[in-house]
């Protein structure tokens, strides 16, 4: 049938070789970092305040544990598909070759939530820590959403656009429009400085940790109510607010800071050996990041009480925290702000950089326009869909507040794994028989732990954030009917074709 149609693995297998095609020079070392790289940013430096003022407390380190059990489930199932399937791709890649093209489509818009409003909600966190580096000089009009308002001296101030987000968003996507062939180096530099911000982080906020903010653990019921910045009065009493909803939504809210992990996956034509690497540099990454997130978050709920996280520490927190409460260390939030502002634009780039690759893959299948693989004469990058793809970040980034465009970041990216999940279960029934290098372990029970965790995060999320990705999803359905389905290449030509055993050999 049209709309299941497979893209053979011969074909994506023959887009790896030849002329340009890339070097196999990873080990799981690398990879492990190369997925670090891509995860800690603004989910730890950002989202964890959020998390844990406005719903898990202190308890947000079991939130954390929830999403990366989430996580891992989900990251075992990826890891069979980049096994089946060991070349540059994501999800929508593998959807492509083994459950067909629409199901490819619906991953591949899910994806936009997860990069292209991934990036935003990123750059919103720039600005964050960029203003309060500034002195916060920076008027509240231009670095807020027309959504956000504060009462500052008595005076309410209201957003209009938040341009220094712009400003991020702009310089990286110029320089991916130039190429990114020399960033590695610069790319292990700051995987460095950010593991070492967080662990000294650790270290030296270990020691203000006061026990009273660390109980009770979970946001009791009766929890007073706060005032927010913009004056708005907070309560704690709605179900996901406190107690163990609160941890659960908390999970949905912190998943953000593992987005990235599968970004190794894309990473898979320039691994030594894919099928023993992938599934290491996945979960190795997960399981690095998820201590310490764990021992990050304890400390900082440590340090400032959570309400902190609803009022004056709601921004930059972790700059604030430490100016707060960390008494002679306070120099350290000025070289903590500079390495997150560092971290967080690495973040971004990964993740412009996975959405216009998706983009250019959709584009040369014929599923999304000729102008998103359209390449830089000299450059040899699709600057159209970098240029096109700062329009649609940047109005998100300017006009959205981080925590709407970061829930929603979550909501697709919590769809795209259960829609792998799924994959799994359904290319085990109808292809038993497929070489798979990796095997995801005790399926279909990890699968369904996987959609059943990753569904509850969903469940866990604000309704409106479901409400709008499910009508974001049905845009990509019309879109996909009228447009793309009639576009595209392999519609009418090619053949459902599986892997083979002989499709393997080239990498053993
Ligand atoms: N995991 C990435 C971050 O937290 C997206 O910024």
């Amino acid at each position: 049938m049209k709309l299941f149609v497979k893209k053979p693995l011969s074909q994506l297998l023959a887009s790896t070789e030849g002329e340009g095609s890339l070097k196999r020079t990873l080990g799981a070392g690398n990879l492990i970092a190369l997925g670090i790289g891509a995860i800690i940013g603004a989910g730890l430096f950002v989202r964890t305040a959020a998390a844990a003022g406005g719903h898990a407390g202190s308890a947000v380190t079991i939130s954390f544990i929830i999403a990366a059990i989430g996580c891992a489930f989900a990251g075992l199932c990826y890891a069979e598909f980049a096994s089946i399937i060991p070349i540059a791709g994501s999800a929508y890649t593998y959807a492509y070759a083994t459950m067909g093209e629409i199901v490819a489509w619906v991953i591949g818009w899910a994806l936009i939530l997860e990069y292209a409003l991934g990036a935003a909600t990123v750059s919103i966190s720039w600005s964050e820590y960029a203003n309060n580096l500034l002195g916060h000089r920076i008027p509240f009009e231009w670095c807020h959403s027309p959504l956000q308002s504060e009462i500052i001296n008595g005076v309410a101030h209201h957003g209009i656009m938040n341009v220094p987000a712009l400003v991020i968003l702009l310089a990286l996507s110029l320089l991916l429009v130039k190429g990114t062939q020399e960033s590695a180096t610069v790319n292990a530099i700051i995987v460095f400085i950010k593991v070492a911000i967080v662990l000294v982080f650790i270290a030296i906020g270990w020691q203000f940790i006061n026990p009273a903010n660390h109980t009770p653990y979970l946001i009791p019921a009766n929890q007073p109510d706060v005032t927010q910045p913009d004056g708005k009065i907070y309560s704690y009493l709605p179900t996901f607010n406190h107690g163990w909803g609160g941890v659960l939504t908390g999970a949905g809210i912190v998943f953000f800071a593992f987005i990235g992990f599968d970004a190794v996956s894309t990473a898979a034509q320039e691994a030594k050996n894919p099928k023993r690497d992938m599934p290491i540099g996945i979960l190795g990454s997960l399981v690095v990041c998820t201590i310490l997130y764990i021992l990050f978050s304890w400390v900082l709920t440590g340090v400032a009480p959570f309400t902190d996280f609803m009022k004056s520490g709601k921004e930059a927190s972790v700059a604030y925290a430490i100016s707060h409460y960390m008494g002679q260390y306070a120099w350290l939030s000025t070289l903590v702000t500079v390495a997150i502002l560092a971290g967080f634009s690495s973040v971004i780039l990964v993740m412009l950089l996975g959405q216009s690759r998706v983009f250019y893959t959709m584009s040369t299948d014929g599923l999304l326009p000729k102008v998103f693989s359209e390449l830089h004469p000299k450059f040899k990058t699709p600057y159209k869909s970098n240029l096109i793809l700062f329009i649609f970040v940047g109005l998100f980034a300017a006009f959205l507040p981080e925590s709407i465009a970061g829930d929603l970041t979550s909501v697709g990216t919590l769809f795209a794994f259960v829609l792998v999940c799924i994959g799994v279960i359904i290319l085990r029934r109808k292809e038993p028989n497929l070489v798979r290098p990796f095997k995801t372990p005790l399926v279909p029970l990890v699968p369904i732990l996987g959609i059943l965790v990753c569904g509850a995060m969903i469940y866990g999320l604000p309704a409106s954030t479901q409400l709008s990705a499910l009508a974001w999803m049905a845009i990509g359905l019309v879109i996909y009917l009228s447009y793309s389905k009639n576009n595209s290449k392999l519609g009418t030509s090619a053949a459902d074709a599986l892997p083979t055993a002989s499709d393997f050999e080239k990498f053993d």
